[in-house]
C-alpha cells in the first residue's frame, strides 16, 4: 500500500494519507451486510440500486455480505458542476431496467457531500412505487442534513476530498483498494 501512495501522483495531485485501509473497509461492509440482512425478509424482493460510477466496488462487496435473495441494478445520474447545483434538475443517463414497484429498494451511494444528488434522486425513485426505499452510503461528510438521511452509513468521513475504492479525482484513483485524502 505505501508504494501505491508514492506512485499515485496525477495532475499534480498527490495522495496525502490513507483514511480507510482495505481491511477497515472490508470489516465495516461485513457489519453493514449483517445489519441489512436483519432488516429485511426473504419475501421483500430486495433490490440494490448502485449509483455509478462511484459505488461500483462498494456494491460488489456489499451484495456479497448480504445473506438474502436480492437483485442488483445501477443508475447513472448526470452531475452538474457546482455552478449549476441549484438547477433542481437530475438527468438519468442510465435508468434501472428493474421495476421498483412493490420492491424493497436500497439506493447505494459512495459518498454524501452536499447531499444534492440524493435529495433529487430519492423523490424520483420514490415516485416509482417501491414498497420501501432506503439509502445506504459508504461515506457521509455530515455537511448537511438530507431530506432523507441514509439508514446505513459506513463511516462519518472527514471533510477532505477523498479518492479510492470507487471515488475519483477526474476519473483517476477509482481502483485503489483503500480510501485516501488528496
Ligand atoms: P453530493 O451530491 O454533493 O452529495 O455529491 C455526491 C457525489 O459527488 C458523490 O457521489 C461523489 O461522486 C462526488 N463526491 C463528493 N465528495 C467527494 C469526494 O470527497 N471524493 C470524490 N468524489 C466526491
Ligand atoms: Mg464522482
Amino acid at each position: 500500500m505505501p508504494n501505491l501512495l508514492e506512485s499515485n501522483q496525477l495532475g499534480g495531485r498527490k495522495l496525502q494519507r490513507v483514511v480507510y485501509t482495505e481491511e477497515v473497509i472490508h470489516n465495516r461492509i461485513q457489519e453493514m451486510g449483517v445489519e441489512i440482512s436483519a432488516a429485511y425478509g426473504p419475501d421483500d424482493r430486495l433490490l440494490l440500486v448502485g449509483l455509478l460510477k462511484g459505488s461500483f466496488l462498494f456494491v460488489a462487496d456489499l451484495v456479497r455480505a448480504i445473506d438474502l435473495p436480492l437483485q442488483v441494478d445501477f443508475l447513472v445520474a448526470a452531475s452538474y458542476g457546482a455552478r449549476k447545483k441549484s438547477s433542481g434538475d437530475v438527468r438519468l443517463l442510465y435508468d434501472p431496467e428493474a421495476s421498483l414497484k412493490d420492491r424493497a429498494v436500497i439506493l447505494v451511494e459512495d459518498i454524501v457531500d452536499s447531499g444534492a444528488t440524493l435529495n433529487r434522486l430519492v423523490p424520483l425513485l420514490e415516485a416509482r412505487g417501491p414498497s420501501s426505499l432506503e439509502v445506504c452510503a459508504l461515506l457521509h461528510k455530515r455537511l448537511v442534513t438530507l431530506d432523507r438521511e441514509p439508514r446505513w452509513v459506513g463511516f462519518d468521513a472527514p471533510k477532505d476530498f477523498l479518492v479510492g475504492y470507487g471515488l475519483d479525482y477526474a476519473e483517476n484513483f477509482r481502483h485503489l483498494p483503500y480510501i485516501a485524502s488528496l
